[in-house]
Formats: C-alpha cells, sequence, structure tokens
C-alpha cells in the first residue's frame, strides 16, 4: 500500500514534520510506503483557463490532459504518484487565511485532468487533511484542505480524519508541542485503520474534529435569501436557536442534493454544458461585442525579469 502526502509549508517546517509523525504511525501500524510531496519545490505552471481539459472531459475524451504538456512542470509527475496512492493527505499552513497558493495552483491543475476523477469517483481512496496557523487568523484553512482532499481521493465519505491547529508561527514551533504531535501521530493510526478496513471491503469512519455538517463536517455555514447552506456541499440546514444555543440540522432530502455526490456532479457538468452552449449559440454576438473591450487596452505592459 502506498501514502501520498501534500505538503505546502517551509521545507523541515511544521507542517513537515506533522505529515512526518503521521507517516511514522501508518508505517508501524500498517507498513504502507509513505511518501510526501513538498510543494515550493514543485514547479507548476498556472492554469490558463482554456477549459481545454474541461471540454474533452465533457466529450468523454479521457486521454486529453492539458495544454501543457508532460514535462512542462511536474504536475503528471505529482498526478502519477496520487493515481498510485492508496491513501493521500493533504496539509498546509494558513496563508492569508487559506491553504497556500502553491496546493491552489496545484488543485486548478487538477481540473479535469484526463480519467482521473472517473477512476477515483469508482475507486475511492482514503483521504486526510491537516492544517496549521501562525495564529488562529485560519478561517478557510482546514475546510480548503478536505476539500481537496475529497477531489484527490473521491468523495467526502473517503475523507477518514481532519485537524487543525493554531497558534504555532516560527518553524519548528510544533516540536513544543506534544499533543499536536499525539494527534498527528493518532491521525497515522486512523489512516492505517481505514486503509486495513478498506482492504477488507467495508468503509471506513470518520475520526476527524467534528463539525455541523454531516457530510464535508465544516463549520462554515453561507446565508442565501431562503435560508442557511453549508457552502461545501451546497446542502440547505435548518438552523435554530433556542435558549442562546444553535441547532444546525440536515434532513436527508437536502442532502441527496450534496454537490459531490453523481446528482451533484452531473448537475454541475450539465450546467458547464448548458453555459458552453449558450456560448457557441451567441458566438457572432460575443464576437461583435467583444471587440470594444479588446480595443480598450488597459493592462500594464510586464517588465522582462532577470533570471536568477
Ligand atoms: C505569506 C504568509 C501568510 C500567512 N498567513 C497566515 C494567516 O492568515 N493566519 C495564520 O494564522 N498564520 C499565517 N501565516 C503563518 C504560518 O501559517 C505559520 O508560520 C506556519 O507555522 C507555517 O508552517 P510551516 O512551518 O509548515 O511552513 C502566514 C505565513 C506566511 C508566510
Amino acid at each position: 500500500m502506498k501514502v501520498l502526502g501534500f505538503c505546502c509549508g517551509r521545507k523541515n517546517g511544521n507542517t513537515e514534520i506533522m505529515m512526518k509523525e503521521v507517516f511514522m504511525a501508518i508505517e508501524e501500524k500498517c507498513g504502507a510506503q509513505c511518501q510526501l510531496v513538498r510543494m515550493q519545490d514543485a514547479e507548476v505552471n498556472t492554469c490558463i483557463g482554456c477549459e481545454t481539459c474541461m471540454t474533452n472531459h465533457l466529450r468523454g475524451n479521457f486521454d486529453f490532459r492539458c495544454v501543457h504538456k508532460n514535462g512542462s512542470d511536474h504536475v503528471y509527475f505529482i498526478e502519477q504518484l496520487m493515481r498510485e496512492a492508496d491513501a493521500i493527505i493533504v496539509s498546509s499552513p494558513a496563508y492569508n487565511l487559506l491553504p497556500t497558493g502553491a496546493l491552489i495552483k496545484f488543485l486548478n491543475k487538477l481540473h479535469a485532468t484526463g480519467d482521473y476523477r472517473e477512476v477515483t469517483h469508482k475507486n475511492h481512496k482514503v483521504g486526510a487533511a491537516f492544517s496549521l496557523g501562525g495564529t488562529d487568523w485560519t478561517n478557510f484553512t482546514l475546510s480548503t484542505c478536505k476539500m481537496i482532499a475529497m477531489e484527490m481521493c473521491g468523495s467526502y465519505d473517503s475523507v477518514v480524519d481532519a485537524v487543525h491547529f493554531d497558534f504555532m508561527p516560527s518553524s519548528g514551533a510544533v516540536l513544543l508541542e506534544d499533543d499536536v504531535l499525539a494527534r498527528m501521530h493518532a491521525m497515522g493510526e486512523n489512516i492505517a485503520d481505514a486503509l486495513m478496513t478498506k482492504e477488507n471491503g467495508e468503509a471506513a469512519d470518520y475520526k476527524g474534529t467534528p463539525g455541523v455538517c454531516p457530510d464535508c463536517h465544516g463549520n462554515l455555514l453561507e446565508i442565501r435569501e431562503d435560508g442557511w447552506y453549508c457552502p461545501q456541499c451546497n446542502t440547505k440546514a435548518d438552523v435554530t436557536m433556542s435558549d442562546g444555543k444553535v441547532t444546525v440540522a440536515f434532513s436527508d432530502e437536502e442532502r441527496a442534493k450534496n454537490r459531490w455526490n453523481p446528482w451533484g456532479q452531473e448537475l454541475h457538468d450539465n450546467n458547464i454544458r448548458k453555459g458552453h452552449k449558450k456560448a457557441i449559440d451567441g458566438k457572432d454576438i460575443i464576437q461583435e461585442k467583444r471587440k470594444k473591450y479588446t480595443a480598450y487596452e488597459r493592462a500594464v505592459v510586464l517588465p522582462e525579469l532577470v533570471k536568477e
């Protein structure tokens, strides 16, 4: 069995130490082969938004990967490691309340790459996520890492553990926090258990920090005109307050409309198809109206860079 970890912090920094503690527990408990990708070292081309991957994907052409060819960056290499992994762990420090840009940039490149999504939807991997911050200004970090783990592993059900820690600003600060290292060790044991449970053909339980959403275990809620929603799963919540206590409930009917289940994915793909069809039908209008905006050029000319 193979385990792949994404580390987005400093080399030998807190995230990497925490990941290695997780690995040590996995290796001890089930002997899986563990390796990490240091995202700060990975070259990742910026997604140019051409949508060629998505249009090919929607046509069922899963051979197409990206207009950026294999070898022009590390994406194909890392994606191959993801394909071979039985478990994927996504970790990041908080950078401006979010996971680091390196992780998000990589995620963009996975938009609709070949048949990765099809393969993982049919055969989920075991997933886990963790994050940390220098302070407690970290609101979107863990939930985004979890979402990325879910994208990489095939479903929210596949994420078996997730945890976040605050107030560790300096590199190596985590080494002063024995409880954090113990929790990371427990995450490794949970992942090893889940791998062994999966080998027996059973589904593993979620052992991470509980949240209000029963699917993503997140605590974020979004206010819309007609009520409250889990912004990750797009599931409508029933929020009540009594004696100063907030209660959040999600009905089975609403959970069936979770954006990550096959129904939600199909709806999303169809919405993209509909959007593209509208643009194809209206291409002459777009072409004509675009002229005014193309002629109105206000972009700065970026200077040549001196390569180090
Ligand atoms: C550009 C940048 C932005 C950061 N933004 C946040 C933040 O929004 N909230 C926070 O708690 N810590 C923030 N930090 C601190 C890191 O999360 C913290 O230093 C962490 O320990 C880094 O982990 P590492 O040792 O694995 O690199 C930021 C650090 C950097 C470099």
